[in-house]
Parts: structure tokens; C-alpha cells; sequence
């Protein structure tokens, strides 16, 4: 666990990634996601699943939130908290861990469901031997 994100820090990422979940656009699969992403100075940037009607053109929670983040400076990632009315708590996508582990290898993610359950994990268990921008230096 990153010592610098406090539990009091986690609940106000909790209660910003549940307001961005009833934000989502999701009328075609009608499964809603909300994040939160905080930086390590504090800051939090959300994001909220966009849908389209052709289909691959919509895009994930957590990428919406890494992209607000940097567009507003920010590059550097202690958690993020991902919302959804799921059974269970629904880790990132492939695509999505692709994205974060770009910035934040060692990025705390959690999960919470409308339900009350969550999870958590750290993004170097969900992905191992990751291709960051060092494997290019390498080429
Ligand atoms: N979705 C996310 O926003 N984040 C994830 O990590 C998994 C999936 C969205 C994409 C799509 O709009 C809907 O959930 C169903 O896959």
C-alpha cells in the first residue's frame, strides 16, 4: 500500500468515483464505471465510462480519468478507485492497465461496488512483465 494516500484520502476517492459513475454514458451495455484518480500531490481526477453508438469508439472509466489528469499537468499517480454497481468488484481492463502502468507502475487500485464490496490490488499483480517506456529504450 502506498503509505501516502490515508484512508480518509481513500473514502473522498470512493465518494468521487461513485459521483463519476452516475455520470457514465452507458446505454448499450448499461454497466456503469466510475474512477477517481489521485495524484501524489493530492489531487484527484475522474473519469467515467463514455459509450458510443459504434461500439469501439467508447472508452473506459479509468483512461478518461488519466486523461483529464494529464491534460491538467498532472503525471504522477498514487491510487485509483474504480466504482461499479457489479456483484463484485471489477478490476481494470487490459487496455486500461496498459494505460496506467505507463505513468504508475506501481499504481494502488481499489475497487467498490454499489454493494459495499471491495478490493485490492496493486497494477504489478494485474500486470506482470509489463511494456512500459523503458522496453523502447531497449529496442
Ligand atoms: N469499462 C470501464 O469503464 N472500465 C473497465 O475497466 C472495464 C469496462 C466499461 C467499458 C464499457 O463501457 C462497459 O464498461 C462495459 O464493458
Amino acid at each position: 500500500m502506498n503509505p501516502a494516500v490515508r484512508s480518509a484520502d481513500v473514502a473522498s476517492l470512493v465518494g468521487a468515483a461513485n459521483d463519476a459513475m452516475g455520470r457514465a454514458y452507458a446505454p448499450y451495455s448499461g454497466f456503469r464505471v466510475g474512477a477517481a484518480l489521485a495524484t501524489n500531490d493530492g489531487r484527484i481526477f475522474v473519469g467515467c465510462n463514455v459509450e458510443n453508438s459504434s461500439y469501439p469508439a467508447g472508452i473506459c472509466a479509468e483512461r478518461g480519468a488519466v486523461a483529464s489528469a494529464v491534460a491538467h499537468g498532472e503525471r504522477s499517480f498514487a491510487m485509483i478507485v474504480v466504482a461499479t454497481e457489479a456483484e463484485r468488484p471489477t478490476p481494470p481492463c487490459g487496455i486500461c492497465r496498459q494505460v496506467l502502468v505507463e505513468f504508475a507502475p506501481a499504481l494502488e487500485i481499489v475497487s467498490v461496488t454499489a454493494g459495499g464490496a471491495t478490493a485490492r490490488w496493486n497494477l504489478r499483480e494485474l500486470l506482470p512483465e509489463p511494456f512500459t517506456p523503458d522496453s523502447l529504450a531497449h529496442a
